[in-house]
């Protein structure tokens, strides 16, 4: 049986998943794509699971692109097709409604930047390089980054990543917008398993409201992204831990979230 190109492990109530092809730089074949799909499908459904951290196995990259040695076999449909899977992956993870962070420790190329970027957070090593690297094989960005890039830094960053190919640095990448911190490589672990623990800690349904109104915000008009930003909020009043997290603050103590 072929080896399962994707690890889970608990700690509590935070899921790693690790991208475990680390002899190809964790490059994403279509085998890779259906786990990771199952994956977040799984941890989305499992109550237990507050907060999911995504990452690659290895020391050199969080993922070095979509698989070349795959694509390079492929014909038109069978490239249709499989776009169209990376690119369902990515909406998975960004519509999840639990926190998802990128822990970047490497190489994020190509369809690698593409699943940091459809994450909620990204938390990068100083050493990692990230670009969009397509047009050196000849091909354009196929799984979200035209899109997502663009909304995150703007035409002219998207334009340079694109148009050039050439990979930037961690620094670089935080002065764009594109991670949202850079941290040394010995202490990646500890800052990515500090923002998941905050996380775990909050209430599990605001952070879903906050996650579903930027989301949804993020492709509609302003009265529209309003307009639910306003329906979210109302339905927190509904909820045990808003009534908990009120209560604690005019107590002076800590709250203790449910997620009910
Ligand atoms: N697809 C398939 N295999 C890949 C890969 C990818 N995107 N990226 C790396 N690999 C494989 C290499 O072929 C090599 O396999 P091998 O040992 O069987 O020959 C292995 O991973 C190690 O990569 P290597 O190129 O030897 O490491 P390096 O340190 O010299 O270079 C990179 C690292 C990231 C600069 C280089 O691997 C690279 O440019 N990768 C492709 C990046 C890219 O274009 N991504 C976008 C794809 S759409």
């Amino acid at each position: 049986m072929a080896q399962t190109p994707v690890l889970v492990i608990d700690s509590g109530p935070v899921r790693r998943i690790t991208i475990d092809r680390p002899d190809k730089l964790n490059a994403l074949n279509a085998a890779t794509i259906a786990a990771l799909t199952e994956a977040f499908q799984v941890a989305e459904a499992d109550r237990s699971v507050r907060v999911i951290v995504l990452t690659g196995a290895g020391q050199k990259a969080f993922v070095a692109g979509a698989d070349i040695s795959e694509m390079a076999e492929m014909d038109a449909m069978a490239g249709r097709d499989f776009g169209l899977r990376g690119q369902a992956l990515m909406r998975t993870i960004e519509t999840c409604t639990k926190p998802v962070i990128a822990r970047v420790n490497g190489f994020a190329l190509g369809g690698g930047l593409e699943l940091a970027m459809a994450c909620h957070l990204r938390i990068a090593s100083d050493n990692a390089k990230v670009g969009q690297p397509e047009i050196n094989l000849g091909l354009i960005p196929g799984f979200g980054g035209t899109q997502r890039l663009l909304r995150l830094a703007g035409r002219a960053a998207t334009l340079e990543l694109c148009l050039l190919g050439t990979p930037i640095t961690a620094a670089k990448a935080l002065q764009l917008g594109i991670v949202n911190e850079v941290v040394a490589v010995e202490d990646l672990d500890t800052r990515v398993d500090a923002l998941a623990g905050q996380l775990a800690a909050s209430a599990p349904l605001a952070l879903r409201g906050i996650l579903e109104a930027v989301i949804h915000g993020g492709e509609c008009s302003l009265g529209e992204g309003l307009q639910f930003e306003g329906a979210q909020f109302g339905l927190m009043f509904a909820t045990d831990d808003m009534r908990e997290g009120t209560t604690a603050f005019v107590g002076k103590r800590k709250p203790q979230f449910t997620g009910r």
